[in-house]
């Protein structure tokens, strides 16, 4: 099992990355005294991720000493990441941990909409208790469960409504990647290509040359990229936290028209899919602005391509307006000035803002109905 520290100024935290975690888990949590008998464990999951392993936390709690274990399920699919949920998940916590006097330890077990709603509910609960992230996904494991960014989407768009709660402790059971259905494999795969493009070059050339070995889940090939997935959003959230200081940022490359890509759509194609597509946008972008060399969107395309992710909406009948309208709400646009986060080079990136929208509206259009 490998540890790493995530230093947010506002929490200290470790990652546990490696094997057969889940059993272990109950150990852990009362070794670093985040779990005493009396507090009760409430796990939020979803029906199919809850299927495959809540039995085994129960179990690995309860015999730990935990006196008190409840499941509420988030039915699965990022269109159930919405208040409609929240609220049905803060209703039955407050059922579940009526008695006053303990304060309840919350759990998130499963990807990116359990940990994310999961998170929110935590965070507001009594005005926040304490939860952990286990992550089942490599989406899950290389991005949403490291950080604290929680969040519910609004029918306006993704994540309008969240906050930041660091959770006590990360679990990334990489046995669980095993239950992954080809597509979510794909779906993190997005993310994991994204911290290279953006932050490490080395590490996209080892994914250049190891794409096949790691969409085959090969352990010596993905636990050293997990791990440093995991060391580059570190590095990120210790310097900027709540995404005030124009480093944070970065991680939302491609997120901009994918973010809205996902909106129109109704979330018909993955998180991953639709960062894929608005990678290759921002990349193109960056390219027709003078930025990069015409390599880093091509190589970019390549790669996403080898990994089985689209580079375009193809004939999924998406208009490119409603795709203009619905960025237009994405949070880093301020007083109505566009921003994005741009390559300047294969793990090197800036932000620019205020670029003219028909150069913007013309690589839109590339990917959604070209
Ligand atoms: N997923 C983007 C962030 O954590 O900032």
């Amino acid at each position: 099992m490998e540890q790493l520290t995530v230093h947010a100024p506002s929490q200290t935290y470790d990652i546990l990355i490696g094997r057969n975690i889940i059993e272990k888990l109950g150990n852990e949590l009362f070794e670093r005294h985040i779990a005493e008998p009396e507090r009760p464990v409430a796990i939020l999951t979803s029906p199919r991720i809850g299927g495959f392993y809540y039995d085994a936390v129960r179990l690995s709690l309860e015999k730990s000493g935990v006196l008190e274990v409840g499941r509420f399920n988030i039915p699965d699919g990022e269109d159930h990441k919405n208040l409609q949920q929240f609220d049905k998940a803060l209703n039955w916590l407050s059922r579940f941990a009526a008695n006053p006097s303990r304060t309840p330890l919350v759990i998130t077990l499963g990807g990116g909409v359990v940990g994310d709603l999961g998170g929110f509910v935590a965070h507001t609960f009594k005005r926040g208790v304490p939860f952990l992230q286990v992550t089942t996904t490599l989406l899950g494991a290389v991005d949403c469960s490291v950080g604290g960014k929680v969040a519910a989407n609004l029918p306006a768009g993704k994540n309008l409504v969240g906050a930041f709660h660091q959770p006590s402790l990360v679990l990334a059971d990489m046995d669980c990647l095993n239950t992954l259905p080809d597509a979510e494999v794909k779906s993190g795969m997005a993310e994991v290509i994204k911290y290279g493009a953006i932050l490490d070059k080395d590490l996209f050339e080892f994914l250049e040359a190891n794409i096949d070995k790691l969409m085959d889940l090969d352990d010596e090939a993905l636990a050293p990229v997990v791990r440093r997935c995991c060391e580059l959003k570190a590095l990120v959230v210790k310097q900027d936290e709540y995404d005030k200081k124009g480093v944070r940022i970065s991680l939302n490359f491609g997120h901009t028209v994918g973010h809205a890509i996902e909106n129109v759509c109704k979330y018909s194609l993955s998180h991953g899919e639709c960062v894929s597509i608005g990678m290759v946008a921002a990349a193109r972008l960056s390219h027709k602005l003078g930025f990069c060399h015409s390599s880093v969107p091509t190589r970019l395309q390549s790669l996403l391509e080898a990994a089985g992710l689209p580079v375009e909406c193809c004939a999924r009948n998406l208009e490119t307006d409603q795709v203009l309208e619905v960025m237009k709400t994405d949070k880093k646009w301020i007083r109505g000035k566009n921003r994005f986060v741009l390559l300047t080079n294969l793990g090197a990136w800036k932000e620019a803002e205020g670029i003219d929208e028909n150069t913007i509206e013309d690589i839109v259009y590339e990917v959604v109905e070209g």
